[in-house]
């Protein structure tokens, strides 16, 4: 039998760098995707079949759908892991952050898929596709961010009945907080939205705590990379994984909370309880 392929997006730190690891130690050959360059090699000096991808660059992504045609007999598991926060209060962002944080958290994810459909086709492969919790429980200064995971939540739904006929599986994540530099990259874009003549300035310290809250208390990465690698193996996989701190706990809060009480919480919790 030829050696299993697994494709993810991402994988410069964190969760997408996890997963690789995990991959390939269990056997897999791993085409691990970063931005830049200096993390390609990186990855490619570990043993990785380095690509260097944008996820929102359509010629590369058209590119590595034929590459794989090329040079593999299909690809048994594609990962949408790639993505960021676009925290920040929604209307100092404005369509602009909106729309850049879905080009990348949720159209490239079709885009990808649909390049690699082909070479999932062949090997009757599974898509993983990165949600989150806080497409379930939404929070203030995330609103873009709880928007895209909340549409990668419906796309993934609706891609596992359109793939079911081709017999390619679709698996949705949605992770709680896991360490990573995700808290990183949220405060630089929440960081370049606090600026003194916002109406939320006086809001700072909780746009701030917004960035970094998927940082607090958070589960090992590699935690999630070995839970998912296991589901991923099952005969019959589950179609939804919670995994991390507070993926389980914080969607019972938004299912059973009276939505008046969750919001007074958050309000307090965010320090938007008070009027300007
Ligand atoms: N950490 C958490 O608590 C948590 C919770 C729920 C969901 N998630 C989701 O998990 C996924 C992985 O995030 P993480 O926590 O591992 O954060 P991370 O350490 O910041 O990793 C994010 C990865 O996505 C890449 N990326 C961002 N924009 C990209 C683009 N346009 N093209 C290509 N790559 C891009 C980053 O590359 P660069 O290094 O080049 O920026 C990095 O490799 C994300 O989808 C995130 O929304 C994370």
């Amino acid at each position: 039998m030829s050696q299993p392929i697994a494709l993810i997006t991402g994988c410069s730190s964190g969760i997408g760098r996890a997963l690789a690891d995990a991959f390939i130690s269990t056997g897999y050959q791993v085409w691990a995707t970063a931005r830049k360059p200096e993390d390609v090699a990186a990855l490619s000096a570990a043993g990785f079949v380095g690509v260097q991808l944008d996820v929102n660059d359509a010629d590369a992504v058209a590119s590595l759908g034929e590459r794989l045609q090329r040079e593999t007999d299909g690809l048994d598991v594609l990962i949408n892991n790639a993505g960021y926060g676009a925290m920040g209060p929604l209307l100092d962002g404005g369509s602009e952050a909106l729309r850049r944080q879905f080009e990348t958290n949720v159209f490239a994810v079709i885009d990808i898929t649909r390049a690699l459909f082909p070479a999932l086709r062949k090997k009757r492969g599974v898509v993983v596709n990165i949600g989150s919790v806080s497409g379930v429980l939404v929070t203030p200064f995330a609103g873009a961010y709880c928007a895209s995971k909340a549409a990668v939540h419906a796309l993934s739904d609706a891609l596992r009945l359109e793939l079911a006929p081709f017999a390619i599986d679709v698996m949705e994540v949605q992770p709680g907080a896991i360490a990573s530099s995700f808290g990183n990259h949220a405060s630089r874009e929440a960081e370049q939205l606090i600026q003194e003549g916002s109406p939320w300035w006086p809001f700072r310290d909780g746009i701030r705590a917004r960035a970094t809250a998927s940082q607090d208390h958070p589960t090992p990465a590699s935690d999630l990379a070995r839970d998912l690698l296991a589901a991923i193996q099952k005969r019959k996989r589950p179609r939804l994984l919670r995994l991390g701190n507070g993926s389980r706990a914080l969607p019972l809060l938004a299912a059973l909370v009276p939505k008046g009480l969750l919001e007074a919480v958050l309000k307090r919790r965010f320090g938007l309880n008070r009027a300007v």
